[in-house]
């Protein structure tokens, strides 16, 4: 089946690599006008139907004007509001003494606060036009404790998905529907290529062997999640969570 995206705005935080990237394109080619933000320049190979903007999510007004900028350049709403954007800031495990005030606050600025500001500011317009959806990647950290051990990742990663729940209880009256995709680890970036490798051999196979289908995922199939709760196929759906985790 096709999912069909026509005559559709979607934004969607940190496409620019990686879930997000992957994410926009599948929206593109199922015939989405796709906007993006990341802080990181534009890939120069993006599909047709895409644009990113270089935003800094870590700036609140520059993520509002972001969303004011696409439903500008859209002439309306934005009907489909994607908040990929987050990862641990190129922080690892360390003890919770060790965890500087800086460290924390910027893991949850990049996942929770980027997700709220972007709800806070994507949700009026939405309103007005009587509907739309929105999708939050969390992690399997929002469930449980994270692989990474970064503690600011997994505390904000679970607050999303208590956004997630309160947003879809708040919006729902209005038509819109708010789930979130928790993807299991995913090798997509040097970030996750050195998490991986800093694995070891050992404990990458007990990872994959901790996996019911024995394999890692693809972004192609995190993405396809999060087509799902935006689609129509989805239409009775909010407040879910969907692990996209191979089975654990
Ligand atoms: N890859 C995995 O194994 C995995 C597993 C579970 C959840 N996730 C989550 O999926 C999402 C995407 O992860 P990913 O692995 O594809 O890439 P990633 O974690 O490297 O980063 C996501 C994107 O956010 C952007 N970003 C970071 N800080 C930003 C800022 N201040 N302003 C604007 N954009 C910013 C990055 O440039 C990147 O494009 C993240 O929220 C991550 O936490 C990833």
């Amino acid at each position: 089946m096709t999912l069909d995206f026509q005559g559709r705005t979607v934004a969607i935080s940190g496409a620019a690599i990686g879930f997000g990237r992957t994410i926009a394109t599948q929206f593109a080619a199922a015939g989405a006008r796709v906007f993006g933000c990341d802080i990181l320049d534009p890939p120069a190979d993006l599909p047709p139907g895409i644009e990113i903007a270089r935003v800094d999510l870590l700036d609140r007004a520059a993520g509002a004007a972001w969303i004011a900028a696409v439903e500008a350049r859209a002439g309306g709403a934005v009907d489909i509001l994607v908040c990929n954007a987050g990862g641990v800031a190129g922080q690892a495990s360390k003890p919770l003494e060790e965890v500087s005030d800086a460290d924390w606050d910027r893991v949850v600025d990049i996942n929770l606060n980027a997700a709220f500001t972007l709800c806070r500011a994507a949700a009026p317009a939405m309103k007005r036009a009587g509907g739309g959806a929105i999708v939050t990647v969390t992690s399997g950290a929002a469930l449980q404790a994270s692989l990474t051990g970064v503690q600011a990742y997994c505390a904000a990663k679970h607050a999303m998905l208590g956004l997630t729940r309160q947003l879809a209880h708040e919006l729902g009256p209005h038509g819109i529907r708010v789930n979130s995709v928790a993807p299991g680890f995913v090798r997509t970036n040097p970030a996750t290529e050195r998490q991986w490798a800093a694995y070891g051999p050992e404990r990458q196979r007990q990872l994959v062997e901790g996996i019911a289908l024995k394999r890692l995922g693809t972004a192609d199939e995190i993405a396809k999640a999060v087509l799902f709760f935006a689609s129509d196929l989805a239409s009775f759906v909010t407040g879910q969570v969907l692990s996209v985790d191979g089975g654990k």
